[in-house]
């Protein structure tokens, strides 16, 4: 699909009331996500607006410039949408990819994993992490495969890609497009693979620390 690139950076204000909604936003930061029409353009909103004039109203607008930094990079690309700008600060506004989330068409065939695995790949070769890869997070249009949902992705400088952190995201990244195929089809990877893309202990100590924490944040 192509976009006029000059959209980017005059988009109207939009309005959610002539919007279809794809998800609320529910828990903590979490942001609407619609799609309405920007100069006769189907176009995906994910709206931190909730938010305007409260104290979190600075992380909402640092987490959409973030995305939209990722995309800006993924320009170009196929397997991730176009970015068409940001809307008063707490609006990310990107092409809107028509399709079915991962997994909920009846049969997967082993091309689109192929492909979700060659773009983690590419994602990887140019230093960006996803680091939320789950179904919901992976649209299927025909014979493309789109990654979603950036938030969470990190980028760092090419002298820092070897750092362990980084290594582990990306494990952490592969080991979740493998799930994702485990999962839809039943088929496990080899005893290799698996030995490869299993946590390392420290990992999983982090992880859990950080679950645990999480979890008695939100009950708060
Ligand atoms: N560009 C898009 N085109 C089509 N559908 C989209 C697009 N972006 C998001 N969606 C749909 O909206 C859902 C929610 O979007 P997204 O995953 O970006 O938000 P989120 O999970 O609430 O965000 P976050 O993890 O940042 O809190 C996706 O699972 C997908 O179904
Ligand atoms: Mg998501």
């Amino acid at each position: 699909m192509h976009l006029p690139l000059t959209l980017a950076g005059r988009l109207p204000a939009a309005s959610p009331d002539n919007a279809r909604l794809l998800k609320r936003g529910e828990r903590l930061l979490e942001p609407d996500v619609y799609v309405t029409c920007l100069h006769d353009v189907p176009t995906v909103m994910k709206d931190y607006g909730r938010y305007r004039r409260t104290m979190l109203a600075p992380v909402a607008r640092l987490l959409v410039r973030r995305e939209a930094r990722t995309l800006r990079r993924l320009r170009g690309w196929a397997h991730a949408p176009v970015l068409l700008g940001i809307v008063g600060g707490l609006a990310l506004a990107m092409e809107f990819v028509p399709g079915q989330p991962l997994g909920t068409e009846a049969q997967v065939d082993d091309e689109t994993f192929r492909r979700l695995r060659g773009a983690v790949a590419h994602l990887h070769a140019n230093g960006i992490t996803h680091n939320d890869l789950h179904p919901a997070n992976v649209m299927v249009d025909g014979d493309r495969v789109v990654l979603l949902d950036f938030t969470a992705s990190l980028r760092l400088p090419r002298w820092m890609r070897n750092a362990p952190l980084l290594r582990e995201l990306r494990r952490g990244d592969l080991a979740n497009a493998f799930k994702i195929e485990q999962r839809l089809t039943g088929r496990a990877p080899g005893e290799y693979l698996s030995t490869v893309l299993a946590d390392p202990r420290w990992v999983t100590a982090v992880r859990d620390g950080w679950k645990r924490l999480y979890r008695r944040l939100r009950s708060r």
